[in-house]
């Protein structure tokens, strides 16, 4: 009788021990991420009005039937996709001197709500940074900040992981943005 109580007693120890040793195991994996490296720049989009080719930055290249390559559609300019090849900056100022391009495509994919998908890099040849970042995701462009992934990079940036956070800093109707992006990098090389 005292044996099978030990026993059992035993039994129920080692269960509890398993159970907190899976529970410990499974909240290790919450780990605090802090990146390896941070890096703040600016980029600048001249938008195509139907007057300013000379100074636009970014084109539109395809339109739904319903609109066209001059104008913006409406609906949230769903539809729309635009490239771009914008100059990147230090501060928040269009005229400083560009360190990179910022080089890609966005496209409208949601009709009630002005939502993009943005694909770019960020292509440096200067004597602080030389290679490219790439980057993607859903930008909820309404949204305050929205996160995209960086995917991607080469040169400087070999192997490049992390998250960029983008803020539109600036927007000026259908003419200007300007968007701060906070790369963070969680893999460093
Ligand atoms: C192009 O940009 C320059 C410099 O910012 C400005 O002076 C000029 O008016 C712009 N031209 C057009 C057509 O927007
Ligand atoms: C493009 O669409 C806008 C808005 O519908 C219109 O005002 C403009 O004339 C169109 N431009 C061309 C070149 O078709
Ligand atoms: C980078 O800049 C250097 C010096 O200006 C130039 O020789 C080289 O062709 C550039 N490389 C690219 C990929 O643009
Ligand atoms: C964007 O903002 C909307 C409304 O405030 C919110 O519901 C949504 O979760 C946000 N999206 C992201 C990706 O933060």
């Amino acid at each position: 009788m005292e044996l099978k109580n030990l026993i059992s007693s035993f039994f129920l120890l080692f269960l509890l021990v398993g159970i907190s040793s899976t529970t410990a195991a499974s909240t290790g994996k919450i780990k605090v991420r802090r990146p390896c490296k941070r890096l703040v720049f600016y980029f600048h989009d001249i938008i195509y009005n139907g007057k300013n080719s000379k100074n636009a930055t970014s084109a539109i290249v395809g339109a739904p039937a319903w609109g066209n390559r001059t104008i913006m559609a409406g609906q949230s300019h769903f539809g729309d996709l635009v490239v771009f090849d914008d100059p990147i900056t230090l501060d928040n100022n269009l005229h400083s001197t560009p360190v990179g391009r910022a080089q890609g495509f966005y496209l409208y994919d949601q009709k009630d709500i002005f939502t993009a998908w943005l694909g770019f890099s960020f292509v440096f040849n200067s004597t602080q940074h030389k290679g490219s970042i790439n980057f993607a995701g859903a930008d909820p462009l309404m949204n305050k900040t929205r996160d995209i992934s960086v995917v991607g990079g080469t040169g400087d940036f070999f192997m490049a992981r992390g998250i960029a956070t983008l803020m539109t800093d600036a927007f000026e109707g259908e003419v200007y943005f300007r968007l701060r992006v906070d790369i963070k990098l969680y893999e460093c090389w």
